[in-house]
């Protein structure tokens, strides 16, 4: 592998990237129509590429075996930039040198667009740079794609109050199911900021766990043991619930939830587009693109899977 390649995710990685794109593309066009200032924000850009292994194939009656292929895609933000109408400035943050450098590749290839490129952990950038006064003319879409919980709450809080950007979230659902144990004695101090830095509360320990009495034992010297614990009562999709109801007390609106992979139990991500502008009209515009291009984009899955 070069050392540019980025190699990540699996078969939900062409499902998340077709729904963003979908929903870029539709966003780009009607946005366009009455504002000037169209902005697309990656804030776990990558590289612009991925690469992907493409398994070998054994032949069958009717096609031909096929040797393993490696395959080079395109990330994220080079969808972004392909997008017509053109976003009108795009910007990527990414904490590594080499994915940075290559970024900064795709913006000499694109000279003529307006792309910025931006180096740091995506939380500081951000809580650090996104208050401003043009967002009362500018709109624009965010993509958080990270590999795990790098998130912040804050982070999200920042986004959600310059009431101007739309937001696609690939929430890491499996982290916080393992992080967040069923028995509430297995979860560190570690665990436990962890998860309250991705939810914004401590009070998910309230929310999400109830006392539960143990099945009285005996121990060595006689002694009834009938105490409770603490254990989760959500499931998965319980937490998922609680994610969404989390972003809906920051955000205008909280779409559905896409699971992903679409075939695994349980899902690992719940991929999440939250909307920042209270305004009747954005509001209405993001549901039906977000509806229309979620409910296309399930039944294409199911029909591939045969469900
Ligand atoms: C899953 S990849 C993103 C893939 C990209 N959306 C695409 O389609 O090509 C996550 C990226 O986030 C970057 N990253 C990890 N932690 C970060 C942080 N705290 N801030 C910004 N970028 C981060 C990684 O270097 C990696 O490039």
């Amino acid at each position: 592998m070069a050392g540019s390649d980025h190699e990540f995710g699996g078969q939900h990685t062409e499902i998340k990237l077709a729904i963003v794109e979908a929903y870029l593309k539709r966003y780009s066009a009607a946005l366009h129509n009455w504002c000037d200032h169209v902005w697309y924000i990656d804030a776990f850009a990558g590289t612009g590429r991925r690469t992907v292994r493409v398994k070998a194939r054994a032949g069958d009656l009717l096609e031909e075996p096929a040797p393993e292929q490696v395959e080079q895609r395109r990330g994220s933000a080079q969808i972004a930039i392909d997008i017509a109408p053109p976003f009108d400035r795009l910007v990527f943050m990414d904490t590594r040198r080499k994915h940075v450098a290559a970024l900064e590749g795709l913006k000499a290839a694109n000279s003529h667009r307006d792309i910025s490129v931006l180096q740091g952990d995506a939380n500081s950038l951000i809580q650090s740079e996104i208050e401003w006064d043009g967002w009362k003319k500018t709109r624009a879409v965010m993509f958080l794609d990270p590999y795990g919980m790098e998130v912040e709450w804050e982070t999200l809080k920042k986004i959600a109050a310059t009431k101007a950007i739309d937001v696609w979230y690939l929430f890491p659902l499996a982290g916080l199911y393992r992080q967040a144990a069923r028995d509430m004695s297995k979860i560190d101090a570690i665990k436990e900021a962890a998860i309250t830095r991705m939810l914004g509360t401590n009070e998910w320990k309230g929310e999400l766990y109830s006392k539960v009495k143990a099945p009285p034992t005996v121990d060595l010297l006689g002694y009834l043991d009938d105490s409770e614990t603490l254990q989760r009562s959500a499931d998965v999709g319980g937490l998922e619930q609680y994610v969404r109801q989390r972003l809906k007390t920051i955000f205008a609106e909280v779409l559905d939830p896409y699971p992903l992979p679409v075939l695994e139990k349980p899902q690992r991500f719940s991929l999440f587009c939250a909307i920042s502008n209270p305004s009747e009209r954005a509001i209405k515009l993001a549901k039906s693109f977000g509806a229309d291009i979620l409910k296309s984009t399930g039944s294409a899955s199911r029909h591939r899977s045969g469900r």
